[in-house]
């Protein structure tokens, strides 16, 4: 397969990459080529590229950045996926664009599949959740995907960087009244390419592991058992339970429970992605070797 993947400085689409290139014919186009700030210049931005799928891993992910410049994040979040899957559908190539938990409502406890209410709380969510619309809006054919709590990447994500903070023996404290469900890149990657070879699949999938809910706090407390079991960290710390509220980097109003089900992906794909945990043994494991 061709595919271009935009966002290839960022977490995901740097991953998928990195994860595709070798196999597939991947062209990860930065915000040098492919300015997303910029919709209407996308279609002549992609005259010179052949490709059977665009993978949209750029966006305005910082929800604060997002509140702070609404008008940038409904360009990027919303207007481009947008233009990218009309460019999509004249070219007659498959678009997958990446959407977020923060479109669900979280008001109550839980796991959602694609089914459930939608009820974004901040200028992030509502941008992403125009952009699903806007997409499968303008070519029926895309898939929007929603993932949430990556972890695997180069930068890296919470657990990366939780474990980075354990290992130069940094206080550690975690949020405990905001639950999600950590997924792995590996099993992005792997997924995305089943739903492209899968030509008859499009529309919405809610883009995680099976298992339960997890607050920040329990995945951190995990993810440092399995650090000391594997022998990346020395001495097994506590983890200082912290509320939202009080957790003053995050200035914006998040979602509270709002772990996904993969519901879809169960049904068409049969699952097949284990857990979470697994997953994150498999990513301490790399870390250390
Ligand atoms: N990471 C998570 O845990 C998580 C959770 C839920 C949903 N998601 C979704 O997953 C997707 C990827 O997120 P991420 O975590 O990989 O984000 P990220 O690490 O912040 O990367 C964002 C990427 O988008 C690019 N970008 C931003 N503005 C751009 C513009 N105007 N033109 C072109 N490129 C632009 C950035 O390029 P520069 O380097 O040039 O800025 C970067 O490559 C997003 O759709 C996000 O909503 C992620």
């Amino acid at each position: 397969m061709e595919i271009v993947v935009t966002g290839p400085s960022g977490k995901l689409g740097g991953a998928l990459v990195r994860l595709w290139q070798g196999e597939h014919i991947v062209h990860g186009l930065g915000r040098e080529v492919l300015d997303l700030g910029k919709p209407n210049e996308l279609a002549r931005a992609l005259e010179n590229y052949s490709f059977d799928a665009i993978v949209n891993g750029a966006a305005m992910a910082n929800p604060e950045h997002c509140e702070n410049n609404p008008e940038e994040a409904r360009r990027v979040n919303t207007e481009s996926p947008a233009a990218l899957a009309r460019i999509c559908g004249e070219r007659g190539a498959r678009l997958v664009h990446f959407s977020t938990d923060y479109v669900l409502d979280g008001s109550r406890e839980g796991l959602k599949d694609e089914e459930a209410p939608v009820h974004p709380l901040n200028e992030y969510g509502r941008s992403k959740l125009a952009g699903e619309n806007l997409v499968l809006e303008e070519h029926a054919e895309s898939i929007v995907c929603r993932v949430s709590w990556i972890f695997g990447t180069e930068p890296g994500g919470f657990l990366e960087s939780f474990l980075a903070r354990a290992g130069r023996g940094e206080e550690l404290q975690a949020v405990e009244d905001k639950f999600s469900k950590p997924t792995c890149v590996t099993e992005i990657a792997r997924v995305v390419l089943a739903l492209l070879e899968r030509g008859d699949l499009k529309g919405l999938f809610h883009l995680t592991h099976e298992g339960a809910p997890e607050s920040w706090w329990s995945y951190a407390s995990k993810v440092l058992g399995f650090a000391h079991a594997l022998g990346l960290l020395e001495e097994l710390k506590e983890v200082r339970r912290q509320k939202m509220a009080d957790a003053a980097r995050l200035q914006v109003a998040r979602p509270i429970h709002t772990a996904m089900d993969p519901a879809r992906l169960r049904a068409e794909l049969g699952g097949g992605g284990g857990s979470w945990q697994e997953a994150a043994r498999a990513r301490v494991q790399e870390l250390l070797e």
